[in-house]
Formats: C-alpha cells, structure tokens, sequence
C-alpha cells in the first residue's frame, strides 16, 4: 500500500509527472532529412584579436578592461579562443562534426569601428567573407547574427540602447552587413536574446531598474524590425533569405496544479517570451505586462506608466517580422503564486509579482547556478510557442550544458544533448510543432561572459593555458557527430 500511495503522491503533489515519476523513452524516429544541425558561438566570447586589423573596442572590452572585478575569474576575452586567427581550423572541426549549419555572430565593432556606417573596415568585411567562404566550401550553411552582447563602445557613449536613434544605427550596419555577406547568408538573427541585453547583460552607467529596461526593450523591438523591413525592402528578393530575432529563455512550469501557481506561471511567460513575442506576433505588449505596470506605476507616484506606450504607428512596424521563430533555450524555471510585492523602487521582478525558482531535485549544472537538466520543459515550451504564436517554424538557436572542468569525458553533456533532443523530437511528432532545426552551444569552450572561463560550454575543449589554445574533442562531439549524420538519437531509428 504504502509505495502505491508514495506513487500517487507524486504523481498530484509534483508537477515534474515523469521526472520524478518515469523516465521517459528516448524517441527513435528519424528526423526529417531537412532538419539542420549545427553549432554556435558569438564574436566577443571566441574571437580574440580585440585590437586587430582596425576593430574598436566593444562594451565587454571597455568593462572588462576597466572593471575586472565583474568577471569571476577576473578573465577577459581580449585572445579568448583566438577564433578570428583559427578560424578555418575551427571550420574543420566544424566539418568533423558533420553539422549542417553554423551559427556566430558579427563584430559591429569589426565591421564599422566608429559604430556608424561612415567608416566600412574593409579588414574586418573580408575577415568575415573569409569564414564564410570557408564554411561554404565545406558544404556548412552560414547562420549569422549581427548584434550578439558587443555593442561598439561608442555607441555605449552615446547612451547605447537607451537613444532612440539605436534602431537607426543597427539599419545602418545591417545594411552594411547584408551588402557584404547577404548573397551567400540565408538565415539571418537580427539581435541575440533582447531580453538579456536589457536586463543582466545590460552595461550602461546609471541605469534605472524597471525604467530602462522597458525603454531599451522598446528599442530592440524597433532595431529588429528596421532590419527586418530594409531586408525584406531591398534584399530579400535577390539574396532569398530569412531573419528572425532570437528570443531566450526557460520554460516555466508552475509550482502545483492550483489556479494561483498556473496564473503565476503564465504571468512569467508573457513577462519573459511575450514582453518580445507578443509585439512581434500580436502587435503590442501583453495585456498583462500593460496592466500590472501601469498599476504598479501609479502606486509608485509615476504620472504614467513605465512602460512605453507603442503608438498605432509602432504597432504596425514590429507586427510580422520574424520569418521564423529563433529560440535560444536550456533550461526550466519553477513558478510559485505570491502576494502582491510592496510598493518601493521599481523592478522587472517585482512587476512579474511572483517567485520563481529552480528544480531542487535536478542534476544541476557545476559552474552556472540557472542551470538544470530538465529536458521535458522543452518539449512543453515548444508546445507552448506553437499555440502562443501560430504554430510558427521554429529555429532553435543555442540549447546545451556547462561543466567548471571542460573534461573530455562529458556524459552528462552527451545525456544533455540524447534526452533534450528526443523531447523535441516528441514535440516534432506527437504534438506537431514545426521544428526545423537544432544548434549545440557550443562548438568551443569560450568566455562566458560574467563567469570568464570558469564555466565551460563546448562540445569541443580549448586549451586557454596553452598559446596555441589547442582544440580537442570531447566525447559528446562524437556523439553529436553520429546525430548530425544519421538524424538519429538511438542505435536504430525509424521513419
Ligand atoms: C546565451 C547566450 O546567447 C550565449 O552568449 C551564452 O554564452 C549562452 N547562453 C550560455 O549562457
């Protein structure tokens, strides 16, 4: 009697059904011959040669130069994976790997060193049409983004995102960018994961928590949609390519099944997916981010709201402009039901009104705290996008695992990679959702951003003691390997 009832029990008071409850099966179906595997990295995080060949300096190079104290290893990516010497050895593990596509990003500050599109580096332009020549050459399709963190300084000086004339420069150096390489790119990202570049990865002097945020929100929104609007004006129909925005984030699973935890829940997701997705797929902000704003707002003693209000105008401009859905995901918030937080200072947080915390019984990752493994969130949060946002084809830009070691032998990535794979898998098959694609973070170990070299991403290891910052693969690229070939997770797949 007793294991019966402990089975119920967890079966009503755990949502995590099968986590806790059953393992699932790992799927054994093909994927379709048209779905793309791939890797990824950004500029800042791999490329190194800060100062080389006429590259000014970005905001990650002015903070961590001047700021070394908020890197945890007191690191900066100054030579990181010196990828921008290495770059065709990078492509030939790439072409070890046997991926269909690679993603990485642009240096704006490569490309237009004044931050404005007066001054074209003709260094940094050929740089870039290098790699992608070799990808090509090597039958990789190029993936590219053009703003992934490393907003050129300055730019930074000039109020960065905070200036309404931001969408303005971004057109100009989009411009530049599919002038340049548009003929040979045919997935284009305007803007890696806004959400984090207005909040955490957020660096400008001054900054006002719960106000900026929004404005620089606001921003990002217009910066993609400019983008989307002169290529789909001008470059679409000779360079016949796509450009979506990739939006980041987690599933959030509510903490029980009452109606309060599921509201909760539900609050965090528009907070998070829709304070972006909404605008892009509806037209403006989520009624529910409008309404507790401007609530809170009032109580605060702000005349109006803190949250721009888009004009008719706006609307129309940001509706419809992603060609697909880009989707950088890796892990599962859990969200609890609180009361309304006290009126004081304004924040994000307190806006989204609710706790959210992370799976106690999941393995967690050793060098990143927001990391766990919960492979059945994605599935949900796919299911999620195809109701939210008109069951759209979706792109995923970056899902993977981070150990502190880098240690060749990474089971735990390799399961990472197995188990997330088949829920999405599920998702393509049981639930119909529209995914075409999948791309590993990251092909390089590399600079993680606040956490230096201390956490370790890559499916590949990089030697950053050594000059020659030596690459070598670790077990799970070979099990990557056989997924990119075969399109199957298991021994045998069927159809
Ligand atoms: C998202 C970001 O795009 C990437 O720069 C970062 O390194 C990974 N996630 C891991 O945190």
């Amino acid at each position: 009697m007793l294991p019966f009832l402990y089975f119920v029990l967890l079966l009503t008071v755990s949502s995590f059904g099968f986590s806790l409850a059953e393992k699932p099966q790992l799927s054994n179906k093909t994927f379709p011959k048209n779905f793309s595997f791939g890797a990824t990295t950004s500029a800042y995080q791999i490329e190194g040669a800060w100062n080389l060949d006429g590259k000014s300096q970005s905001v990650w190079d002015n903070a961590t130069h001047r700021i070394p104290g908020i890197i945890k290893d007191l690191s900066n990516a100054d030579i990181a994976c010196d990828s921008y010497l290495k770059y065709k050895e990078d492509v030939a593990l790439l072409k070890a790997l046997g991926v269909q596509h690679y993603r990485f990003s642009l240096a704006w500050t490569r490309i237009l060193p004044t931050g404005f599109a007066d001054e074209v580096n003709e260094i940094g332009v050929n740089h870039y049409k290098n790699l992608i020549r070799e990808l090509k050459n090597n039958q990789i399709q190029p993936m590219v983004t053009l703003y992934h963190q490393d907003l050129p300084q300055v730019l930074m000086d000039r109020g960065g995102t905070l200036n309404p004339l931001f969408p303005k420069w971004f057109e100009d150096y989009a411009r530049v960018c599919f002038e340049s390489f548009g003929d040979d790119v045919k997935h284009w990202f305007t803007i890696n994961e806004p959400y984090i570049d207005c909040t955490v990865g957020f660096i400008s002097g001054g900054l006002r928590e719960g106000i900026d945020n929004y404005i620089c929100a606001k921003h990002h929104l217009m910066a993609h949609a400019a983008a989307w609007h002169l290529y789909d004006n001008e470059f679409r129909a000779r360079q016949g390519g796509k450009i979506a925005l990739v939006l980041n984030s987690d599933w959030m699973e509510p903490a029980s099944h009452s109606a309060e935890d599921v509201t909760a829940a539900a609050t965090r997701m528009q907070f998070i997916w829709g304070w972006f997705g909404h605008p892009i797929y509806y037209g403006d902000w989520p009624d529910i981010m409008k309404t507790r704003i401007a609530m809170r707002s009032k109580l605060e003693g702000f005349n109006e709201s803190r949250l721009p209000e888009l004009t008719q105008e706006e609307i129309a401009y940001i509706k419809g402009t992603n060609d697909f859905f880009a989707v950088n995901t890796y892990t599962t918030t859990i969200v609890q039901a609180i009361e309304e937080p006290e009126i004081s200072s304004p924040s994000l947080d307190k806006d989204i009104g609710v706790n959210a915390y992370q799976c106690s019984d999941c393995i967690a990752s050793p060098s990143m705290s927001w990391l766990k493994f919960v492979p059945w969130g994605t599935r949900k949060l796919l299911k999620w996008f195809k109701d939210e946002y008109f069951n759209p084809d979706i792109l995923i830009t970056e899902n993977g695992w981070a150990d502190g070691t880098g240690q060749l032998d990474d089971d735990v990535r390799e399961n990472y990679i197995k188990e997330y794979l088949s829920n999405i898998r599920d998702a393509m098959e049981k639930d119909g959702v529209k995914v075409i694609g999948y791309t590993l973070w990251s092909l390089l170990d590399n600079f993680e951003w606040a956490s230096g070299f201390t956490a370790k991403f890559g499916t590949i290891q990089v030697d950053f003691s050594s000059p020659n910052r030596t690459r070598t693969r670790k077990k799970s690229s070979f099990y990557y390997e056989r997924v990119c070939r075969t399109h199957c997770l298991v021994g045998t797949c069927e159809e």
